[in-house]
């Protein structure tokens, strides 16, 4: 009975050794490795006199194993209620520190709009392509023949002076206006042609309503029997759905040197409505582009039979379209990015 008395003495030991450790546990992974050196089968204080059971003689044995089991529960009852106290607590510190305020307001994305030149030249884009038209990207660095010559513009024509030219050097220069475009569509393609050609232009020219870089819309149709009441025709669909269904168009004479007749396209003033205000300066129309019947030297100049084909070609200033639509008075504004203006104009 020694053995047991011993054993009594060591368990006695061991559980109040738990007891006053267990006060200073003080997370459930505390518990957890604190229990690994009671119950450790080798290492395990209360582990390995459950380990020694073997070599106690048989007939101390289940007096022996009761005790130590008696124990064993008793240690393993205070662990688990510590271990679940601590993870409750855990839990909860937990949950406090990843709470979600679902009524916070979510951080706000600022969303960005199209350059009001974007939307008109997206919007020209369209109604040209809806009629079957198609694009012709030229390039912004041209030849003095597309720009001029070709246009029926030699050299000395007095044409050259209405546009101040950047010139790169005696051949090349920066386009001053998409018409370049309508020469290499017609050398490369034979009629029926029908397209529109949207780039940047260059001019020396800088005031309120002039910019040095601007935008132009060309068009370009070539067929049989192509007339100016076709451009007309054409013309008043495009004015109705970039300005409202109530505007019309008339016709001024004009002089460009790649049509004959050539005209000064007005729209009706969608503002004051043929009344008279500001925007149209009294006079009720506004002008909004140049065009015209293709020049028959321009058509032969390109290998097209003037006798067989016709065609008329217009040339719309983008940014004009936008001042006039969104009212904008100087068309630095458009070039600028300043937010304050551009936020304004949305479609
Ligand atoms: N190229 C002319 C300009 O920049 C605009 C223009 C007028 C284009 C008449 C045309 C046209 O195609 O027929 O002033």
């Amino acid at each position: 009975m020694a053995d047991l008395n011993e054993l009594s003495e060591k368990l006695s030991a061991i559980k109040s050794e738990i007891r006053s450790e267990l006060d200073r546990l003080g997370s459930s992974k505390s518990v957890f490795e604190y229990k690994k050196t009671i119950f450790d089968s080798k290492t395990g204080k209360v582990g390995s006199l459950m380990r020694e059971m073997g070599k106690i003689p048989a007939e101390l044995r289940a007096e022996y194993g009761k005790k130590v089991n008696e124990v064993k529960t008793w240690a393993q009852g205070l662990f688990d209620e510590m271990d679940e106290k601590f993870k409750r607590e855990e839990m909860r510190l937990r949950y406090e520190a990843e709470k979600i305020d679902v009524t916070m307001p979510a951080k706000m994305h600022k969303q960005g709009y199209l350059h009001p030149n974007t939307l008109i030249r997206e919007q020209i884009v369209d109604i040209f392509g809806s009629m079957g038209f198609q694009i012709y990207e030229g390039t912004e660095i041209e030849t003095d023949y597309y720009n001029f010559t070709a246009l029926n513009t030699p050299d000395d024509h007095p044409a050259r002076d209405m546009q101040d030219t950047f010139y790169l050097s005696d051949k090349f220069l920066l386009r001053t206006q998409t018409s370049a475009g309508q020469i290499h569509v017609m050398e490369k393609q034979s009629p029926p042609i029908k397209i529109i050609s949207p780039g940047k232009v260059f001019r020396s020219d800088d005031d309120a309503t002039h910019s040095p870089m601007f935008s132009q819309m060309e068009g370009l149709v070539v067929d049989k029997g192509i007339t100016l009441c076709d451009l007309k025709g054409m013309l008043d669909v495009f004015v109705k759905k970039i300005f409202g269904e109530d505007v019309s168009t008339r016709l001024r004479p004009s002089y460009f040197p790649f049509t004959e007749p050539s005209v000064e396209v007005d729209v009706s003033c969608f503002q004051c409505h043929g009344r008279g205000c500001k925007l149209c300066k009294g006079t009720g129309w506004i002008e909004v582009l140049g065009a015209g019947v293709v020049n028959s030297k321009v058509l032969k100049g390109c290998g097209i039979d003037p006798d067989e084909y016709s065609g008329f070609a217009f040339g719309i200033g983008i940014e004009r379209i936008a001042m006039l639509k969104y009212g904008i008075n100087n068309i630095k504004l458009l070039f600028e990015s300043d937010l304050r203006v551009l936020e304004q104009i949305r479609e």
